[in-house]
């Protein structure tokens, strides 16, 4: 029997902050501005948890996930104090906090790094990981960085190569060492000291790599994943992340949660691309992360089936207890409006926000906000710079708030344009306009709430249907919840009971004699 804490039941909402809201017109969002935006989040949207993209001190070599001190603020975002600001409004108004927290790498501006790199006899050395050249002067083994090229960098100075997963920028922390545990375990402290509910666990698999730093075995066909990320689809990553001693990091992580659960359940989610048992594993026996993420729904051919097999296979490794969770977008990936349609993205709303587990939604994203175009000479994000096509600008544009100048989301010039030619992708526009994303996405959150059902109830196939639909049920405290999702481009009748709740388009007012009549792309949920 699963206890359920308020993270289970809540919708959760990405804020990435550089985008969200600018208090003071410097064309970069900050916290400040998140604050002001506290009753659309709470009451316009109705969302009950916040998950801030990182806003600590950073050279920003990748946006904020290059760390220079873990415990303070970016002057760009604002201070300790405007944090402090922003938790107590947020919890008075019952929304949860989730901040971002970047285990793997910190920035090469880090003291810590800086003092690492300083001498091969400082003490500091070991928090990182440094490697003899191979005899021939290279690299020590073949790992590649995630965003191209290798995964070592030769520092003159002191003669050995440094780790990095990701960017040079971005060397890759030593877990191994004892110190740099408890120091990097200690940050966690800091933040729920200040009152956090809870941490997204960046890049976190990362984190514990193989002992003896052995290279990758090659691949004689390259596996790409939903991205093809070059070279690096070239081997098979059995050492360079997700060593099993990574086990033991996050029931440490989840100890110290739980020191300070007293008051209330302290979460935590981790970004983990991994699939089927592997991915599963990292909920431990209940004692490691609250969830991982689950990232099935990021890509697929859109069919019935595709989205179906999408929710059995995570049910299906689930460990006994755990609880899943589903995802439409990110500050990584392209923006739903964009990757599967419009009209598709709402059907695909629909299912997130009623299918079991906790769902997340990508600021912007409940307004069917479009990736933006931007030409590789203009790309700000390094990994796009690096590799064309990979770029992430797009989807990190300015939220869009009002028909006005730049979106009403500054008062200066945004670091990235705003996209709403038509001035229709904004809270002001959507507001008035009953058929809107925005207000499909409150009249799904509000249905979500105020439904033990939908909220907690098992999920259970509705099987019998057409090809293209794809139905199930939800069912708790005596009542039930049908949902509907045509992902066929053509109209279909199913046979369905039921009084209409809420639907993507067209589903008129709900069944009429046992029959529904749902439009393509269309799907409606029945309460009964
Ligand atoms: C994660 C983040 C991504 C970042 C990378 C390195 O994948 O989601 O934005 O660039 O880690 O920290």
């Amino acid at each position: 029997m699963v206890k359920y804490e308020w993270w289970h039941e809540a919708v959760v909402y990405q804020i990435y902050p550089r985008s969200f809201m600018d208090s003071d017109g410097d064309g970069i969002g900050d916290l400040a501005g998140i604050a002001s935006e506290l009753d659309y989040l709470s009451g316009t949207l109705g969302v009950d948890a916040i998950w801030i993209s990182p806003f600590y001190p950073s050279p920003m070599a990748d946006f904020g996930y290059d760390v220079a001190d873990y415990t303070d603020v970016d002057p760009m975002f604002g201070t300790l104090a405007d944090f402090d600001a922003l938790v107590e409004g947020a919890h008075e108004r019952d929304l949860r906090v989730i901040i971002d927290w970047v285990p793997n790498h910190s920035s090469s501006r880090h003291p810590w790094f800086v003092e690492s790199r300083s001498s091969r006899d400082n003490p500091k050395r070991d928090w990182y990981v440094w490697k003899d050249p191979a005899p021939d002067g290279s690299e020590p083994n073949n790992w590649i960085s995630v965003f191209s090229g290798p995964a070592w960098t030769f520092d003159e100075h002191t003669g050995q190569y440094y780790l990095h997963s990701f960017l040079a920028e971005q060397p890759d922390i030593n877990w191994r060492n004892d110190e740099t545990r408890a120091a990097m375990l200690d940050t966690l402290r800091f933040w729920l000291r200040r009152g956090v509910d809870g941490f997204r666990l960046d890049a976190c698999h990362f984190a514990m790599k193989d002992p003896l730093y052995r290279s990758n075995p090659m691949l004689d066909v390259p596996r790409h994943g939903y991205k093809n990320l070059g070279e690096y689809d070239s081997f098979e990553h059995i050492h360079d992340r997700g060593h099993p001693d990574i086990h033991g990091l996050f029931r440490e992580v989840r100890a110290i949660l739980d020191e300070f659960s007293a008051d209330r359940p302290r979460f935590s989610v981790g970004e983990i691309h991994l699939e089927g048992e592997e991915w599963a594993s990292y909920y431990g026996n209940g004692d490691e992360l609250h969830m991982p993420y689950y990232f099935g729904m990021l890509h697929g051919d859109w069919t019935a089936a595709w989205a179906r097999d999408v929710v059995e296979t995570q049910e299906r490794v689930l460990p006994p207890g755990a609880w899943p969770n589903h995802v439409l977008g990110n500050h990584d990936e392209i923006r739903i409006a964009t990757r599967y349609g419009e009209r598709r993205a709402r059907l695909a709303t629909l299912m997130l926000l009623t299918l079991r587990g906790t769902p997340t939604i990508y600021y912007g994203d409940e307004l069917g906000m479009a990736q933006a175009e931007i030409p590789p000479d203009r790309q700000q994000d390094p990994w796009g710079r690096r590799q064309p096509g990979l770029g992430r600008d797009g989807c990190r544009t300015p939220m869009q708030w009002t028909i006005g100048e730049h979106a009403g989301f500054t008062t200066g010039r945004p670091w990235l344009a705003t996209v709403d030619p038509d001035r229709t992708r904004n809270v002001e526009a959507q507001l008035r306009d009953p058929d809107s994303m925005l207000s499909l996405t409150r009249r799904l959150i509000e249905v979500r709430k105020g439904s033990r059902a939908l909220r907690t109830g098992p999920y259970e196939a509705i099987e019998g249907l057409p090809e293209t639909v794809f139905a199930y049920l939800r069912r708790a405290g005596g009542e039930t919840v049908h949902v509907y999702l045509n992902f066929g481009d053509e109209p279909v009748r199913v046979p369905a009971e039921g009084t209409l709740l809420v639907a993507t388009q067209s589903a008129g007012s709900g069944p009429v004699d046992g029959v529904l009549m749902l439009d393509g792309l269309d799907g409606a949920v029945l309460g009964s």
